[in-house]
């Protein structure tokens, strides 16, 4: 049992003073995914946001995940841990080029994905995660010009199931899953040869190729708890080994360090801590605040991609 702190007491208690659902996400650390009253992708939390009741949603995760939570559910008051838990696709997007390139090009559909900042999705037409990319552009008529951003391996990944020609995609990475270096991969289905590589999109297209399972975290941990294989190679941030545990028992799980930090973690996900989440809780602050019109431009694609099953 990880729960047995002092600091875990004063999250239940608070969170049952202040009528607060505490939403995480996979990649936060084990103890945050204990307590939460939901674990998710980046879609279930949304959809779970939405239909959250209560007063308040404590949201462990990054920024752009709580500003997609306030956008859907905007009557609760929707606290983080920690402001500055940003993503790098968020921070390698800017809205200004994309606002020129909808003034250029408004005949183009814009698709997004849910790792982008709130301005930048009010500029899209759709928004879509890792779990519904290619449904989401397989949705968009075949005549259309689309523009993927801001991720260009889960853009290149789409465009290579969907046989998209027409397709446009943003230049930007995840600075954890594009270091995993296909080369450790390759060692290490070399050490583990029964293994199952299961790896999240955002990854290379080299270590794309030589995997077996590609989907969101959730589904990566859908798929390990189904599979018969017995042990797999993990090319995700190392978060998901809390479910992975849980729904697969017994199992062995594999992780491929990144080039950077030797690790396989987030860096912005992991500022979340147990005593954050406490703070947040008790004080009502970080607070995510968005202009009500803001708000309602980044609803509609956001609407659009929840319409999509
Ligand atoms: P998921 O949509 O799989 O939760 O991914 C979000 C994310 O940030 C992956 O790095
Ligand atoms: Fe962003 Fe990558 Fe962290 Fe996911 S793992 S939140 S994509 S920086």
């Amino acid at each position: 049992m990880l729960a047995t702190s002092t600091v875990a007491e004063e999250i239940l208690d608070l969170k049952r003073d202040r009528r607060a659902i505490l939403l995480a996400h996979h990649y936060q650390e084990a103890e945050i995914q204990e307590l939460a009253d939901y674990v998710g992708d980046s879609l279930e939390l949304a959809r779970k946001a939405r239909e959250a009741e209560g007063d308040v949603i404590a949201f462990c995760g990054v920024w752009f995940m709580a500003e997609t939570a306030k956008v859907l559910n905007p009557s609760r008051i929707v606290v983080v841990p920690d402001k500055d838990a940003s993503c790098s696709l968020v921070e390698g997007c800017p809205v200004e080029p994309i606002r020129e390139y909808r003034r250029r090009n408004p005949e183009h559909v814009i698709v997004s994905y849910i790792n982008t900042s709130i301005e930048v999705k009010a500029e899209s037409d759709i928004l879509c995660t890792s779990r519904n990319a290619v449904q989401v552009v397989n949705s968009i008529p075949e005549e259309k010009t689309v523009l993927f951003l801001p991720d260009r391996n889960l853009g290149a990944y789409v465009q290579q199931q969907t046989g998209r020609k027409n397709m446009k995609i943003w230049q930007g990475s995840c600075i954890v899953h594009n270091t995993f270096p296909v080369r450790r991969l390759l060692d290490a289905k070399a050490a583990y040869p029964d293994a199952v590589v299961v790896s999240h999109p955002e990854c290379p297209a080299d270590v794309l190729r030589n995997s077996d399972f590609i989907g969101s975290t959730s589904a990566i941990i859908d798929y390990c708890g189904s599979s018969p294989a017995r042990e797999f190679i993990v090319m995700t941030e190392s978060g998901v080994n809390f479910s992975l545990e849980r729904v697969a028992p017994g199992k062995k799980f594999h992780y491929v360090a990144n080039e950077n930090c030797n690790c396989s973690e987030c860096p912005f996900m992991r500022l979340n801590t147990m005593e954050k989440v406490r703070d947040c809780l008790l004080h009502l602050e970080p607070r995510v605040e968005i202009p009500g019109d803001l708000m309602a431009r980044a609803l509609v694609p956001l609407e659009r991609m929840l319409a999509i099953r």
